[in-house]
Formats: structure tokens, C-alpha cells, sequence
């Protein structure tokens, strides 16, 4: 069965559709700027666009980068703040005419990597990262996620850890791979101490670059492995939430 899977980040809207029982996407992805101001109303434009230009009809799953409860975003700390208490499943079901879920983004991701990718199989506590415009957590114990945990915005030296150590923070101030590594490896023992993961899963575009810094990080217990599915994993684990 083909869901849509549509994964709205802080920078860009990507969307394709995935077969479910595979998860893998069956048309390449296709990939738009986010609006900004991130509105509510302009997001769910775009998204009824590129319903409409893949003359898509199905089900849809869409991942959102805040806390979504029952289809209501109460987070948005890289779009527009009217996303807060909105009733994103009304809305974009509205702009779509689709059955669509909404799921926070790195949930998504977690979820499609735990199934297929690199926590397959894992049981125990499993912590997913996702390092792109922020830094989005999905928890897994015995393979069950935790939904809307909030990591990367723990404080670490008196400020957000995303404002410190997203991959946007490391283009934002050119930083080197080592002194990225750095940061990354700072927030990665401090999350250690606080839920001792056995496996860490290092996801967003950055997994494909992990040879740059994975070998950089210090002294940690837990495993780390980069995302299998890379940047798709969000979209997959998308369209896994719509059915
Ligand atoms: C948001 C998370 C999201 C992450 C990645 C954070 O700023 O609070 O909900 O998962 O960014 O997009």
C-alpha cells in the first residue's frame, strides 16, 4: 500500500510517496523552501500544492518539527508561533481534502528507522537524533516511542542545545568538524547521564557525513550508528503514522 508522506522541516517541505510495506519510496522526493513567515495557513498551502502537483488521493502522514497531541501542534520553535494550539490534522485535511496524520518529525524519523533501518530489531533504550535546522529526540524502549520528547532543547552552557549543535549552528557559524564534534559529543554525554541509551542514531542529512564526525566523538557508553535511511526516514516514518 503507497501513503504520501510529507516531512515539513524548519527550511524545506519534502514529500513522496512511500509503500508501507517496505518503506521505501516508490517516486523520487520532491522538495520545496518552507514559506517564511512559517504561517500555519502558508505551510498548508504548499502542502495542498504538492498534494496536487503528485495528483496524489490517498492517505497522507505528515511530520511537523514541534509537539503534536492528538493532531494539535503545541510546539514551534523553527516556524511561525501561530502553530501553537493549532489543529493541524483540521487543517491540513482541510487545505489537502485528504485523511492525514500528524506526527512530530523526529517521532517520524525514529519510528522508520526502528523498523527498517539503524535500530532494526533493537530492544532496550534506543535514542534517535536528528540534527538539521534543530535538533529533534525520539525515544524507544523495547522498540515503543515515547512520543513528543523535547532534547534538543536542553540547556547546555546556558543555551539551547540545538542553538549550539544542529547542523544549522554548524553552517550557521562556519564551525569546523572538530569543533562541532565537540559540541555534539558535550550534548551526547549530557544525554547519556541523564537516560543512558544503549544505542544513539545519529539521523537528518548529517548521517550521510558521519565519517566526518563520528570518529571525532569521546568516551561515550552507548553505540552509535548514523540513520540508515538518511533524510528519507522522516518521510517514511510519515506515511508508517497515516495507517
Ligand atoms: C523541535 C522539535 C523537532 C526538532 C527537529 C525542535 O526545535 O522543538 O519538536 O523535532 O526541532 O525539527
Amino acid at each position: 500500500m503507497d501513503v504520501l508522506g510529507i516531512d515539513i522541516g524548519g527550511t524545506g517541505i519534502k514529500a513522496a510517496p512511500v509503500d508501507v510495506a517496505t518503506g521505501t519510496l516508490t517516486r523520487p522526493r520532491v522538495k520545496v523552501p518552507t514559506p517564511h513567515p512559517a504561517l500555519p495557513g502558508a505551510i498548508a498551502d504548499v502542502v495542498a500544492d504538492l498534494v496536487r502537483d503528485l495528483g496524489w488521493s490517498g492517505p497522507a502522514g505528515i511530520t511537523f518539527p514541534g509537539v503534536v497531541i492528538g493532531g494539535v501542534t503545541h510546539t514551534a520553535a523553527n516556524l511561525d508561533p501561530g502553530w501553537i494550539g493549532m489543529d493541524a490534522r483540521a487543517l491540513f485535511t482541510k487545505a489537502t481534502g485528504l485523511g492525514v496524520s500528524v506526527l512530530n518529525d523526529a517521532d517520524a524519523a525514529g519510528l522508520a528507522e526502528m523498523k527498517w533501518g539503524a535500530g532494526a530489531g533493537m530492544a532496550g533504550t534506543v535514542l534517535m537524533l536528528t540534527f538539521g535546522t534543530g535538533i529533534g529526540s525520539a525515544l524507544f524502549t523495547d522498540g515503543v516511542l515515547v512520543p513528543n520528547t523535547e532534547f534538543g532543547h536542553i540547556e547546555i552552557r546556558g543555551r539551547d542545545a540545538e542553538k549550539r549543535a544542529s547542523e544549522h549552528a554548524r553552517e550557521l557559524h562556519d564551525l569546523s568538524w572538530g569543533t562541532w564534534a565537540g559540541r555534539v559529543d558535550e550534548y551526547l554525554d549530557r544525554l547519556e547521564a541523564l537516560i543512558a541509551p544503549e544505542l544513539i542514531i545519529i539521523g537528518g542529512g548529517i548521517s550521510r557525513k558521519a565519517d566526518k564526525f563520528v570518529p571525532l566523538l569521546t568516551s561515550l557508553r552507548a553505540r552509535i550508528a548514523p540513520a540508515a535511511m538518511h533524510n528519507d526516514a522522516g518521510l517514511v516514518g510519515a506515511a508508517m503514522a497515516a495507517v
